[in-house]
């Protein structure tokens, strides 16, 4: 038996342990000033849309457990909302960041204060604008390391290298936008893809700014990769050298070794690089990989890994040795995107939920309206249409007059409706030949409601209306495990039989295999007001989005927070 002296001695060592731990918890108060900023990449010098005139924009790093008080300040012509991708925002959906879905967005002018609190969430996400395409500019990443004393699964190197990969176009993106909003054709490719905001060497008046890692031979570090790209799935390489992936979208995986990755927008993956290679200079290279029959930017973007050792040339043409290129896959190798993203192993057992309540089923892919009037100027898509997407025929349109979550939390009416279809409102060969008569969506502001501790399940069959395509889908608020996917047709009868309650993957963005599907599962327990859309920007203009509306719980600490008093109004 402890005496009163010895508990008393306990119990104060106990306490002090607790304001250790509590102390150790750190509030990072920073300011996002949005603002308009010179930059000049491709000969041409643009008026981009920045964060405190820096583009990529800063880089934050904080600690599992810390918190986040975030001031964005709106000092651009555009209205604007930041969005931190990945962040589970747990009862606190105020501070997730799409707009018109969790908030009216930040008017030029005015600001609004992202308070959150990192809970149980470490590795590599990022932020970015959640308003039209400012994303193109308005981008960072966002590194959350365990909490002091907690270890990583693998061995962590000393050097840590965010790496963005993003997509450039040679005017404002924002007229890119509108034109193709107003012809209903699909808007213009990237005139360039970049690395850290750096095309590489081989675009024009770029070499000069081309980013160079120095590295030292022997050393490994963590590079984290991340495609902030609007559009465009990409291969990541590093010329002879091997990557472990260690993780993806903030989860752990079994370390495996790859020469390529594939990335999709929104999603980050994590790799172990060691310099074990000859001295000298080698690319790392990204472009596309393009799924679609559908034009796409079909230029690559490289930096230098530069061994400090590397020898120079002598004599004529003296300088830095010319770098190593690597080898990436051709543009539609869907074989090497599938053999990548199948390796994929959630690093420990996973708690995947086991019995499912929601079993959904989700067409996704893209469509035509069709125009009264073919030959108008408003209607250049294919065949005087114009192009659409859709989740189970239900193209989405963002609300004007409030927000959803808003009018949810208000009770205002007429701003949506809940009946979002759980299945296809029609059975068809999804991936065979789709009559036309299937080709044309419905538009709506559609949300599907979910009970607070639902196991939800999501199949999400990919169409070949218009073209099959790898449709990177990301649900905002949560993680999800990818239990399975395959090419085809999903067969509910035989292909759950395969999927893998194991060691699933976890991700926050997942893509689906072209002309195939993939499943997902998770736990609805975090109430709120929540986008699931595709990450390629053009798909989610055009509609290919929805929203759960996940119900409270029992009690405050299942249920939505209070909204900021600062929260913008529409
Ligand atoms: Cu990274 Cu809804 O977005």
């Amino acid at each position: 038996m402890e005496s009163p002296r010895q508990f008393s001695l306990v119990s104060f060592i106990a306490l002090l342990a607790y304001f250790a731990f509590l102390a150790s918890a750190e509030l990072h108060v920073r300011e996002f000033v949005i603002e308009p900023k010179p930059v000049k990449r491709l000969c041409r010098t643009h008026q981009s849309i920045t964060v405190n005139g820096q583009f990529p924009g800063p880089t934050l790093e904080v600690r599992n457990g810390d918190s986040l008080a975030i001031t964005v300040i709106n000092r651009a012509r555009y209205n604007i909302s930041i969005h931190w991708h990945g962040i589970r925002q747990l009862r606190n959906p105020w501070a997730d960041g799409p707009e018109y879905i969790t908030q009216c967005p930040i008017r030029p002018g005015q600001s609004y204060t992202y308070r959150f609190t990192i809970e149980d969430q470490e590795g590599t996400l990022w932020w970015h604008a959640h308003s039209r395409w400012l994303r193109a500019t308005v981008y960072g990443a966002l590194i959350i390391y365990p909490r002091l004393g907690s270890p990583y699964p693998f061995s962590m190197p000393k050097r840590d290298i965010p790496i963005l990969l993003g997509e450039w176009w040679d005017r404002n993106p924002m007229d890119v936008l509108r034109l193709a909003q107003f012809t209903g054709a699909a808007a213009n490719v990237s005139d360039a893809y970049t690395i850290n905001g750096q095309p590489g060497d081989l675009y024009r008046c770029s070499r000069a700014e081309t980013v160079r890692f120095p590295i030292f031979p022997g050393e490994t570090v963590q590079l984290r990769v991340i495609n902030a790209g609007l559009n465009q799935e990409l291969f990541f390489s590093v010329a002879n050298h091997q990557l472990t992936v260690v993780e993806t979208d903030s989860a752990y995986t079994k370390p495996f070794t790859t020469s390529v990755i594939m990335i999709g927008p929104g999603q980050t993956t994590n790799v172990l690089l060691t310099a074990n290679q000859r001295p000298g200079r080698y690319y790392m290279a990204a472009r596309a990989y393009n799924s679609a029959n559908a034009p796409f930017d079909n230029t690559t973007t490289t930096a230098i890994l530069e061994y400090v050792n590397a020898p120079t040339r002598r004599g004529r043409g003296r300088g830095q040795i010319v770098p190593v290129f690597p080898v990436l896959p051709g543009f539609n190798d869907t074989a090497t995107a599938t053999a990548f993203t199948n390796r994929l192993r959630y690093w420990k057992r996973a708690r995947v939920p086991l019995q499912v309540n929601e079993n959904l089923f989700f067409t996704v892919g893209l469509g035509l309206t069709n125009c009264s009037n073919p030959n108008s100027p408003r209607c250049q898509g294919p065949n005087g249409t114009r192009f659409a997407a859709s989740i189970n025929n239900q193209s989405f349109v963002l609300p004007r007059r409030n927000s959803i979550m808003q009018a949810y939390y208000q009770g205002m009416p007429g701003i949506f409706t809940t009946d979002f279809p759980p299945v296809p409102p029609v059975q068809f060969d999804y991936t065979g030949n789709v009559s036309r008569g299937l080709w044309q969506p419905v538009k709506g502001t559609k949300a599907y409601k979910l009970k607070y501790r639902a196991n939800v399940q999501i199949v999400l069959q990919d169409t070949s209306i218009v073209t099959t395509e790898n449709h990177p889908m990301h649900l905002h608020g949560y993680q999800f495990y990818v239990v399975g996917s395959g090419f085809g047709n999903f067969n509910p009868r035989t292909d759950p039989a395969r999927f893998n309650l194991y060691d699933p993957p976890e991700r926050n963005t997942v893509g689906t295999p072209p002309g195939g599907w993939v499943a997902i599962r998770f736990v609805a327990d975090n109430p709120g007001a929540w986008f699931m859309h595709c990450h390629i920007d053009s798909h989610l203009g055009w509609g290919l989005a929805m929203v759960f509306l996940v119900e409270n719980g029992r009690g405050q600490l299942q249920s939505v927070q209070a909204p900021p008093l600062d929260l913008p109004r529409c």
